[in-house]
């Protein structure tokens, strides 16, 4: 196994599509002069390079930029000629081919000036718009390089193992701010062409970095700083911002930063750290080395108008890319094949910063309800892959930013974590940075540090994790005479057709057996069989507190009992969401009835956690969305369960908050209203009304933050034009962007045809931002119709959609996942391949197979369990006469 997997790794290396290793990169000294009103730049870049083979010719990457001259000049000796540059625009390469020989062991310097576009799609060097005060449009340019487009911004050699110095200097109008990685090393003024003075900023030189955790920024910027921390930490934001929004993220970033440079040992290397809200950006932050970029709603928070989970995904927020500036700027994996080392840790490590800061938060149990069971979720479709996969192309690169690498990778760091100790795992962590500080790591390098620390064979327990797609389900046998219980592992797969051929890895999987007495944290299962004697079977379950990447299949009956030793108080939080999960998952697969599964949520009604709702209701959800095409008498019966379930739960804890109120049981409140309110409940649905009228008259503290977006999806589930018009206007003018973002994300909820007609043609429209289409489109799924009226539309509207979203960036892949993993029939499945059987479907191919696949699976389970979900209802009580 060993050996196969390591000979895996080697043809990864072989088969990546890279540049010619005949020159090395070691210093760039960068220019750029942006126009804001022709959205051009200028810029020039000299890099000098250190010669490594005898060669004619350079080539290096370069994608939408005009190349209008190269020199090159030796080190001692006088200039080359370029005697042509040809570009490739497939392999996004320019070639430089020259009419003398460089030699080995020389040094030259190459300049290239160009011009380049500042385009709104939100990579490279491109432009952000806001409205001033006056309603006037105002421009910024800022830029997003991971994971390939420095290349689109400046001429250079794109890959992360070419590390290099960076001296940039921007030349901008006096009024506009220019930041950049660094801190200002010294600025002067220019006199340009046409005699208009400006200034020259250039920053100090960058230590040893790679292209894409290049940032530069110019515009009109306001910011607050702190001094709580060794070097400055600014916020900045454009002037339509309240900067003081930025207070929370600013002094969170100080305490965070101190916070790794003790745990991991190791100073923030560089002369201080900027923050910017950018008012266009195409994920939610970019930890850009001392120049971390962030979507507006990811970094200022306002208090008065914000809810608990705004307030939580920002410290997240913050705290990963903050931890990226050890985990990818310091330390940086050798190719895009190992971008779990990144993504992976940067998740891992929020979550621990967030426990040492937050430990109210209880952020490791909702990491069991959220990032374990998305990880567990794709990872068992046929169109995962694993976590180390081979990506040559751009655009296979921009896919894999996906619940593989941030959430299967951060839980097998959870995995290890747990199987070494938090402290050793620290410990190893800090030998890694140190061992690597300012170079390139492969997840081999990792697991060397582990093991030395540990004295355990770490690599040989977790490289199949990386190297293998896919986890098992473990069923458990029970001989009950013998006080055994007989485990197997088999590949899962939530089509729950796993052929033999796709049913060969041996995973090695660390079982965490929980007994009455405590957690064996070492036993493991190595093989695909095991016997494993227990002391009693009275009790004992697997995976505890679900820090392992396993499921978990019991006969039936010890599934109900588990349910009554929820009861009783013998499970954590953690086992009794991580239980309800696995027991639902492998019911929608085919390894168990729904019906079995129902049964168990049922019994949950006095669940006192959150968390563990949570997860019930996510599975109810999960259910009542795959049939949600199915008989209205029998989706009506599903809502009643939902209603039977909440209601109690939802008045006991009420919609009122107070100060007092922790950080989970405001959330807490908040999804049982709104679960409540989606089920009918009539009490929940008058204090809506309320709400909302208040609120609709001007009233906008009527609502409570956190309940906003729940008030605003039952209004509209229930409302009309009237309703819609009003969450409109709040979301063209709410002061805040996360309150104009709930206002957008609800619109979808209306039901009236003109209305999701309305949404649909809003999405595409001036009025959302690029960035932001998938939002309007996510609203649209809790109405049949309007499932269908959204796919229909992305057909009907394919080309627009591809030229506002080019497939060469990242959000088409998004649009066409959300347009149709909803859907789950047989037919419809049909349809969707029919649809793009013709289409070019590169950049959002691997989205598009996921949601094939899970349309797939939701039609096989509704084959299945169709009748034994209508029969277990009838027998409840919720179908037919006796409606609850
Ligand atoms: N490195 C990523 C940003 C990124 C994402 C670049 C996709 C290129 C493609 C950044 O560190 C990140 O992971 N951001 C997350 C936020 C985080 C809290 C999970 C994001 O953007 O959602
Ligand atoms: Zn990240």
């Amino acid at each position: 196994m060993g050996d196969e997997a390591a000979g895996g790794a080697a043809s990864i290396a072989a088969n990546r599509e890279i540049l010619p290793a005949n020159v090395k990169p070691v210093h760039y000294d960068l220019t750029l002069e942006p126009d804001l009103e022709k959205f051009t730049y200028e810029g020039t870049v000299v890099i000098d390079l250190d010669i490594v083979e005898d060669s004619t010719s350079i080539t290096l990457n370069s994608v939408d930029l005009d190349i209008h001259s190269t020199t090159i000049i030796p080190e001692n000796g006088s200039e080359f000629k370029a005697s042509s540059i040809s570009l490739d625009s497939d392999k996004q390469t320019a070639t430089v081919k020259l009419d003398q020989t460089m030699r080995a062991g020389s040094k030259i310097k190459m300049t290239q000036k160009f011009s380049g576009k500042l385009t709104d799609h939100m990579a490279g060097f491109y432009r952000c718009s806001y409205k001033d005060a006056a309603g006037n449009t105002k421009y910024i340019a800022s830029t997003q390089m991971e994971p390939t487009d420095a290349r689109r911004a400046f001429p250079c050699f794109d890959e992360p193992a070419l590390k290099a110095h960076f001296t940039v200097t921007l030349v901008a109008e006096k009024n506009l701010t220019c930041l950049s990685n660094m801190d200002v090393a010294h600025e002067k003024e220019v006199l340009n062409a046409d005699g208009k003075s400006k200034q020259s900023v250039t920053f100090s030189k960058s230590p040893l970095m790679s292209t894409y955790l290049l940032a530069f920024i110019v515009g009109e910027l306001k910011y607050i700083e702190t001094k709580a921390f060794r070097v400055p930490i600014r916020v900045y934001a454009t002037p339509d911002q309240d900067i003081e929004h930025g207070r929370f993220s600013l002094d969170l970033a100080a305490r965070t930063l101190d916070f790794y440079e003790k745990a991991f040992d190791s100073e923030f290397p560089l002369p201080k750290m900027d923050m910017v809200a950018v008012p266009d950006f195409a994920a939610g932050a970019m930890e850009n080395w001392g120049l971390i970029t962030y979507r507006i709603v990811d970094v200022l928070y306002d208090q008065k108008t914000a809810g608990a989970a705004t307030k939580e995904r920002i410290a997240e927020t913050v705290q990963h890319e903050l931890a990226h500036q050890w985990f990818g700027n310091l330390v940086t994996m050798d190719f895009w094949d190992g971008l779990w080392l990144n993504e992976g840790f940067a998740t891992w490590m929020s979550w621990y910063s967030c426990n040492k800061f937050y430990p109210e938060w209880k952020v490791w149990q909702s990491y069991v309800v959220n990032d374990l069971q998305q990880a567990l979720s794709l990872d068992a479709l046929r169109s995962s892959h694993p976590i180390e996969v081979p990506v040559k192309r751009a655009d296979e690169i921009n896919q894999i930013f996906d619940a593989i690498s941030y959430s299967k990778g951060s839980a097998v760091l959870r995995m290890v974590s747990m199987y070494m100790g938090e402290e050793k795992f620290l410990e190893g962590i800090r030998l890694y940075l140190k061992r690597h500080a300012y170079g390139n790591t492969t997840t081999s390098d990792l697991w060397a540090a582990l093991s030395q620390v540990s004295g355990k064979p770490i690599e040989a327990v977790m490289e199949v994790w990386t190297k293998k797609v896919g986890y098992p389900v473990v069923t458990v046998q029970e001989k009950p005479d013998q006080k055994v219980i007989s485990i197997k592992q088999n590949r899962f797969l939530r089509t729950g057709d796993v052929k033999p051929e796709e049913d060969t890895t041996v995973y090695p999987v660390v079982l965490r057996l929980k007994s009455k007495k405590d957690v064996d944290e070492t036993v493991m299962l190595t093989d695909r069989e095991q016997d494993l004697k227990l002391p009693e079977l009275d009790f004992f379950k697997l995976n505890a507190d679900h820090s392992s990447l396993f499921r978990t299949r019991y006969s039936p009956e010890r599934l109900e009992k588990l349910g009554r030793d929820a009861k009783a108080g013998l499970l954590s939080v953690e086992d009794r969401a991580g239980m309800i999960a696995d027991a639902g998952v492998l019911a929608a697969s085919g390894y168990q009835k729904t019906s079995g599964s129902l049964s168990l949520l049922q019994g949950f009604d006095n669940e006192p956690e959150f968390v563990v709702w949570n997860e019930i209701l996510g599975r109810l959800g999960a259910v009542r969305s795959a049939w949600i095409f199915e008989d209205v008498q029998v989706r009506d019966a599903l809502k009643t369960l939902q209603r039977k379930l909440t209601s109690s739960k939802s008045h006991e804890l009420g919609w009122e908050f107070s100060e007092n109120d922790g950080h989970v049981l405001q959330q807490f409140k908040a999804l049982m209203f709104g679960s409540a309110g989606a089920a009918g409940d009539q009490k929940v649905l008058e204090a809506v009304k309320d709400m909302f009228s208040r609120f609709s008259s001007g009233d906008y503290s009527a609502i409570h933050p956190n309940l906003r977006g729940s008030v605003f999806d039952l209004v509209l589930r229930n409302g009309g034009e009237k309703e819609y018009n009003v969450i409109l206007d709040r979301y063209r003018n709410a002061p805040t962007s996360a309150e104009k973002n709930t206002a957008l994300r609800s619109l979808g909820s209306a039901q009236q045809p003109e209305l999701v007609q309305r949404t649909l043609d809003l999405s595409l429209s001036d009025e959302v931002k690029a960035q932001d289409i998938y939002m309007p489109l996510a609203g649209l799924r809790v109405h049949p119709t309007s499932i269908i009226a959204r796919w229909e539309w992305l057909k009907n509207n394919w080309e627009a959609v591809v030229k506002r979203l080019p497939p060469a960036f990242s959000m088409l892949g998004t649009v066409v996942q959300l347009c149709t993993a909803s859907l789950s029939t047989e037919e419809q499945l049909k349809d969707v391949q029919e649809f793009f059987k013709d289409k070019d479907q590169k950049g959002f191919d691997r989205s598009l197979e996921q949601s094939l696949d899970s349309i797939r699976a939701k039609a096989g389970w509704l084959r299945r369990d169709r009748d034994d979900v209508k029969s277990w209802l009838e027998s409840h009580g919720y179908l037919g006469e006796s409606k609850l």
